[in-house]
């Protein structure tokens, strides 16, 4: 027996030694010391002993079990140590590695444009308006002073939904929504799409957007409409911008001019991006026709004003010297991503 217990010894020594977790090491201490473990086996046969060799086999016996014991003690020590430590290893989070970008997007050129030119107005003391772009004829045109018959009503030059229903040609009918509800002084603009059966090229798109401008009170003259004007384009494109006034004619402004300004390219005297002319034109405007505000019950013998319609689609290309305008709406972003 007494071969047993110090080979049991061994055995043991060895195997706990060779334990590499937790489990395994339970699975030893069931195998040595439980009900019917190895030991408790040894210890069976004491019975079969002389009564001399029983309390030096026992006292053996018991050193051998406290071995054991402080083997497993010691051993599951160093388990739980090494569990711990790769427990720590495999859950540690790496602070260096590089985060998740968030891909934050930014303003389309045309917005950019536009809200400066609002910044503007609102600085002068301009309210922004609004008007459907699903509009009437009468808005759109009749009150604007353009009757039937007008070239500019003709089915080909527009897009109706009914003989009197259509997509808006021009902010200008925004101008007589707001006149037919307040009283001057008005100074507004309105901003918004409008549409027309263009055909699509660098400079045209059967959309596109405009700002319109209304100011009536009393004493408005057309040097008020041309301080207004030059003040936003040379904030807009520097205080050396040049503009020059044309006349023109729109049913619903007289006078009526239309607005060129001075190329960015060449400075006046002609190139490739102004067409030769060294001026670029930039919009439509005038002196508000009285027929116009008697239209909307404003007496044109005690107010006048003046209107304008801007083109923001081509003033963001003058801007930003983009050549093609069908760039603006094709949401490419190696495009979009310049500016
Ligand atoms: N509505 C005109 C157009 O689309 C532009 C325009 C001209 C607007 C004169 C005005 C104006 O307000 O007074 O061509």
């Amino acid at each position: 027996m007494r071969e047993k217990l110090e080979a049991l010894k061994l055995s043991a020594e060895k195997e706990l030694n060779a334990a590499s977790s937790s489990q395994a090491l339970e699975a030893l201490r069931v195998r040595y010391l439980g009900k019917k473990g190895e030991l408790t086996s040894i210890l069976k046969q004491m019975g079969t002993l002389s009564a001399e060799e029983r309390p030096v086999i026992g006292a053996l016996a018991n050193e051998v079990r406290r071995f054991i014991e402080d083997a497993l003690e010691t051993r599951s020590e160093e388990i739980a140590a090494m569990e711990l430590e790769n427990r720590l290893k495999a859950e540690t989070l790496d602070v260096t590695l590089p985060g998740k970008r968030r891909h934050l997007g930014h303003k389309h050129p045309m917005s950019i444009l536009l809200d400066e030119v609002k910044d503007i107005f609102l600085g002068m003391g301009f309210e922004i308006a609004e008007g459907p772009e699903i509009e009437t004829t009468y808005y759109n045109f009749t009150a604007l002073n353009t009757p039937e018959g007008h070239p500019s009503r003709d089915m080909q030059d527009t897009f109706y939904f009914s003989d009197d229903v259509l997509l808006r040609t021009q902010t200008s009918s925004v101008q007589i929504r707001v006149m037919e509800k307040r009283r001057p002084p008005i100074r507004i603009i309105a901003p918004g799409r409008v549409y027309r059966k263009d055909e699509v090229d660098a400079t045209h798109s059967p959309m596109f957007h405009q700002v319109e401008g209304l100011v009536v009170d009393k004493g408005i003259t057309m040097g008020d409409l041309k301080g207004t004007l030059d003040s936003l384009f040379k904030q807009i494109y520097g205080r050396d911008t040049r503009t020059r006034f044309r006349p023109h004619h729109f049913p619903f402004t007289e006078p009526s001019a239309e607005v060129d300004l001075m190329c960015f390219a060449c400075h006046g005297t002609g190139c490739r991006v102004c067409k030769g002319e060294g001026w670029i034109e930039m919009l439509g405007c005038g002196m508000v026709h009285p027929r116009v505000l008697e239209y909307c019950g404003i007496d044109p013998d005690v107010y006048s004003g003046f209107a304008f319609g801007l083109g923001t689609d081509r003033m963001t290309m003058r801007r930003y010297k983009v050549s093609d305008m069908r760039l603006f709406f094709e949401n490419d972003m190696r495009f979009l991503s310049q500016f």
